[in-house]
């Protein structure tokens, strides 16, 4: 492996030179044009690609910091905005901004609902909100930067938040119920209308979290398939979510967040009026935003248009049952809960498989498996690509699971113990502290990856961020039994 570059060079290098040895450094990276991923990358196809990368070329340099200098970013986000809005049966109040990703979208969700709180309820010393033990860990990060507390609902068997502990959990200090359309880990879609209604019992706003499903949940609606009501329609939801970097298959960058009207919005707004700068106005949390980002998701939006958007829904779903029925003829495995679109978890039913080791075997074969810690579980996000290799992938998680199976001791080995490990560990203060020592060390002035000695008995996979984590408790763990 090179040296990492330390100091720029001496004398610029060829511009052919630096693409051929950027494209050297990708060939390693997971394969998504090979639908080898179940996350991360949205991908339909490199027509689609070659078109979002000419829209977003077509405004690459400009700054949408600025809409007075640049209206047609402005044109293109009130569009993307409006277009949104609609598509989630919102009335011409709805309004928004359009943000970089789903991230900081709910990172507004909670600063708005805690300004507004502050406006209209200002004894609130120690604002509050109750969300589901499932909700996207964006909500936790929002919760800390905003000194916000995350209070968490408890989930029902079928992995949706109940509805009752919600009701417990709201007290004086609430500031706003969140839920999800779906939900990351599971696929499940919370209970909206009764959350609704608790909501507006309560006099307390709602968002919903549909990040994922914002642009895939009304199409699966209209091919007639059940689905919880979630947007606009149900009196009570005050805010949505929706990613267009995601279903929306535009390119990275683009998210939308609605509110029902201007009276919740505005308190999403940053103004200062003192700066010797000038009057300086923010919309949502960047600065500089690209303007890229938002004209390729104008483009992708106006491209695919409602037509689309409903083939490739029906396209998702299709494959999505294809492969959950093939997990369930899998004796040992099952699918968590009854997940309406096309994200879910699968987990062991037996003992002798060990799930995490499953997943060590599928990454042999080759693939990019996510795991999840509560439960024990993989998790698949499905895309149009998937479609050729779903007979592939169906055949080697059968054949991963009959090698777990008459190999229980893989269970105590490489990844499989590091995850067990890791979602075992009690003491999730120490969990903690130790990443933040971790981060310290990637983001540090060598900004690499950290090495580990590896403990006896597990094989190193040194693309793998959590199974470094992993191997760095494994040390420590060590370290104190000596
Ligand atoms: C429900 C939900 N909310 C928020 C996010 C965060 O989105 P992003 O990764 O674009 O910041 C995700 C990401 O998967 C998500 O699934």
């Amino acid at each position: 492996m090179e040296e990492p570059v330390k100091r720029l060079p001496q004398t610029g290098i060829d511009r052919d030179e630096i693409l051929k040895r950027m494209g050297e450094y990708g060939a390693t990276d997971a394969d998504w044009r090979e639908a080898r991923t179940w996350s991360l990358v949205y991908y339909l196809g490199e027509k689609h690609t070659a078109f979002l990368k000419k829209a977003y070329s077509l405004f690459f340099s400009e700054n949408a910091l600025n809409p007075m200098a640049f209206k047609s970013l402005k044109r293109f986000e009130s569009e993307v905005v409006r277009m949104t809005a609609t598509m989630l049966n919102g009335d011409s109040r709805v309004v928004g901004t359009m943000t970089s990703c789903g991230t900081e979208s709910c990172l507004l969700a909670v600063k708005t609902y805690r300004d507004l709180a502050r406006a209209k309820r200002p004894w609130i010393r120690k604002p509050e909100m109750v969300v589901p033990e499932s909700v996207h860990v964006a909500w936790e990060k929002g919760a800390e930067y905003f000194d916000v507390k995350a209070i968490h609902a408890p989930l029902t068997k079928d992995f949706q938040v109940n509805v009752n502990a919600v009701r417990k959990l709201i007290n004086r200090n609430t500031v706003l119920i969140g839920a999800s359309a779906p939900s990351y880990p599971h696929g499940m879609v919370d209970p909206i209308p009764e959350l609704a209604a608790l909501a507006r019992e309560k006099n307390l706003p709602l968002h919903v979290d549909s990040c994922l499903g914002g642009f895939l949940l009304p199409f699966v609606e209209k091919l007639g398939y059940p689905v919880v009501p979630f947007d606009f329609r149900v009196p009570g939801v005050t805010s949505i979510s929706a990613d267009v970097h995601k279903y929306g298959f535009a390119a990275k960058g683009a998210s939308v967040i609605l509110y029902r009207d201007m009276r919740i919005l505005r308190h999403q707004f940053f103004v200062y009026e003192n700066w010797p700068g000038g009057i300086f106005i923010s919309p949502a949390l960047l600065g500089t935003r690209p303007g890229g980002a938002i004209a390729a998701a104008w483009a992708a939006m106006m491209a695919i248009g409602e037509s689309g958007y409903l083939d490739n829904a029906k396209r998702i779903l299709d494959i999505t049952r294809k492969l959950i029925d093939g997990i369930n003829t899998i004796p040992e495995l099952y699918v968590l809960g009854n997940p309406p679109m096309s994200v879910f978890a699968y987990a062991s039913r037996q003992k002798d498989v060990n799930i995490y080791a499953v997943a060590d075997q599928m990454e042999k074969k080759g693939w990019h498996v996510d795991r999840l810690h509560r439960p024990e579980a993989l998790h698949a996000i499905v895309m149009p690509a998937h479609e050729n290799i779903l007979g592939r992938y169906l055949d080697d998680l059968r054949e991963s699971v009959d090698y777990v199976k008459k190999n229980p001791e893989l269970a105590t080995k490489g990844g499989a113990a590091m995850y067990g490990m890791i979602s075992q560990i009690p003491l999730r203060g120490m969990v903690k502290s130790n990443v933040l020592k971790l981060m310290e060390d990637m983001y540090g002035s060598e900004a690499r990856l950290p090495e580990f000695d590896e403990p006896e008995g597990v094989e190193a996979r040194p693309a793998d961020l959590t199974t470094r984590l992993a191997m760095g408790f494994l040390k420590i763990r060590n370290r104190f039994r000596k």
